[in-house]
């Protein structure tokens, strides 16, 4: 009975869970989602290449250790601080085909016809990854190109050992595989069940990738390659044509910038909708002393939810590609504008129905994740946080026949119809509806923190819709809370995302006291399986590297 009276009175966890200890490292550090391409950054790093080197290898390499996510036929973007101050981003996210149209996921009636915008040729945007290595390297790389995707070449010629997650995320999707690749079997496919250890050898992978070596950003979008993804474009009905590939063009964009308790704040701005979110909701928080009221907390969580309820309503109206549309990018970071829209929230107000802060309710959600972060410092202090993505688990499930690549769903970002979910359960506008050549709405928030000029924090995950909300709390965990880098990937994490209204709670985040107290405010705490792999860096004021790999993933840290 005392101990129940204990627990109704302190019903916080009274401070960040306890994790492995974060790897340390002199000079330079690399944190990616498997640990064979984090020792290919490792690798490029001590060769004397720069952090930019390093992330064009890492990318080639997780296109062919971790197929999950890892692509040559996806996208995504980096966020990078050269050691000087330097900011900028890069963006190479996938575009809708020429010949896409805003209802072209809709039936006759006008409804969402499943399936067709998450599986399948028709799914696929035109991808941008490959020609945004290449610009990366070409602004800001040091080492010949030839020696970036030589690693990668190499893997997938010889092969790699599944980890039990990969073998078990195979052996989930052979039934898709073998749907989506009716003519030709690809490598992931084979009768007996993968198990951890086995081989998996990529050998047109690798003819690929070796083309991709020597002939750069042409050995993708031209030629053979090319042929050959026209040719599953063909095959599958997709709309993809040699026009889309060579009107492919990464962007560089300046970076969003913001302030939260003397930190800055450097992320993306759109057509991701991370950057915006994240610094939205810092703004709103900024006020409340989150340490004062402890970690977890239920004043602490009641805050966490609001803002996070705010900033998503604002994302599904206002957010889109900002080359096809005017987003109000200036209005929605604006301070005075947040301290509005967190007028009269306390820490132990009741909590604000999501169908108050704005229309709808009731919506479906679906689980999905795959998408991937790795964050790079090397010696001289330059930082790259770069998430890339297929989108779904394996993307759209179609690999290129002879070219033994995936292609993306990345159409999926798109809203296919006003107000209806997409499989992150986002609701999207206008503003993200489908248009020839415009780019998909992302949740993807590749951050940088600095103080004092210096580099502190090198952060970003993925998890769909949930991206935002990882990264917001790795930065609450470190700049609040005082979590190591291990720490803050490993804590226990929460996500509302306005619609639907709940608060998705994973194993831990929550005492059961702090549950009730937040159910009896309005609060709807759901539990839900682990989401998000933080992969993150973190800069000691000596000049120590930590890493934070997350446990929830085969994520390793590795440096020297
Ligand atoms: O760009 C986006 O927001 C999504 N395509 C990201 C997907 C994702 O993170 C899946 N992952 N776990």
């Amino acid at each position: 009975m005392r101990f129940l009276l204990l627990l109704l009175a302190f019903p916080a966890l009274a401070q960040l869970p306890t994790a492995n200890p974060p790897v340390v490292a002199a000079h330079a550090l690399v944190v990616s989602a498997h640990p064979v391409a984090s020792q290919v950054g490792r690798d490029i790093l001590k060769q004397g290449g720069n952090a930019y080197d390093a992330a064009v290898a890492v990318q080639f390499a997780l296109a062919v250790v971790y197929p999950v996510a890892g692509n040559i036929g996806g996208g995504g973007f980096i966020v990078y601080r050269d050691h000087s101050g330097t900011t900028g981003t890069l963006d190479f996210r996938e575009t809708a085909p020429a010949a896409a149209r805003r209802d072209m996921y809709l039936d006759k009636a006008g409804q969402v016809v499943p399936g067709l915008s998450t599986a399948g040729a028709l799914a696929v945007g035109t991808p941008g990854t490959v020609a945004g290595m290449d610009v990366l390297h070409k602004k800001l790389g040091k080492l010949p190109w030839v020696n970036l995707v030589a690693p990668a070449v190499r893997l997938a010629r010889r092969g790699v050992a599944l980890t039990a997650k990969e073998a078990a995320g195979l052996n989930r999707t052979q039934a898709d595989f073998t749907q989506h690749n009716p003519d030709k079997q690809p490598a992931f496919v084979r009768d007996a069940p993968w198990q951890a250890g086995d081989t998996l050898k990529q050998s047109e992978l690798a003819i690929i990738l070796e083309r991709i070596q020597f002939q750069g950003r042409t050995g993708f979008y031209q030629g053979e390659t090319a042929r050959l993804l026209l040719a599953q474009m063909r095959a599958g009905g997709g709309l993809i044509t040699q026009t889309d590939l060579d009107a492919y063009q990464p962007k560089w964009r300046e970076p969003l910038r913001g302030q939260y308790r003397g930190y800055e704040v450097i992320t993306m701005p759109p057509p991701s909708s991370g950057g915006v979110a994240l610094l939205q909701m810092l703004q709103m928080l900024a006020p409340f002393d989150l340490k004062k009221l402890g970690y977890h907390t239920p004043a602490a969580v009641g805050l966490l939810t609001e803002a996070e309820r705010r900033a998503y309503a604002d994302r599904a109206t206002y957010l889109g590609d900002p080359d096809f549309g005017r987003v109000p990018v200036q209005q929605l970071l604006a301070k005075s504008y947040n301290q509005q829209r967190f007028r009269g929230i306390r820490p132990d107000a009741p909590a604000t129905p999501s169908a108050q802060v704005s229309a709808g309710a009731g919506l479906p959600r679906y689980e999905s994740d795959q998408t991937t972060h790795y964050s790079i410092v090397d010696g001289a202090g330059n930082a790259v946080s770069c998430t890339t993505t297929l989108n779904g688990a394996y993307g759209s499930k179609v690999v290129v026949a002879g070219a033994g690549f995936l292609l993306n769903n990345e159409m999926d970002d798109f809203s296919s119809k006003v107000g209806v979910p997409n499989m992150y359960g986002l609701v999207g506008g206008v503003a993200n509806a489908i248009a020839p050549g415009k780019r998909m709405l992302s949740s993807m928030t590749p951050t940088i923190l600095v103080h004092n000029k210096k580099l502190v924090l090198v952060t970003g995950s993925p998890g769909g819709s949930t991206i935002i909300t990882s990264v917001l709390q790795s930065i609450l965990a470190v700049v609040d809370y005082g979590a190591n880098a291990q720490q803050a990937v490993a804590a226990p994490r929460l996500h509302h995302q306005w619609l639907p209204d709940q608060l998705d709670a994973e194993a831990g985040a929550l005492t059961p006291a702090a549950e009730q107290l937040l159910r009896q405010r309005g609060f709807n705490p759901q539990p839900r399986n682990p989401w998000g792999k933080l992969d993150i860096i973190r800069v000691l004021p000596g000049g120590t590297l930590e890493g934070g790999a997350d446990p929830r993933g085969d994520d390793a840290a590795v440096g020297y």
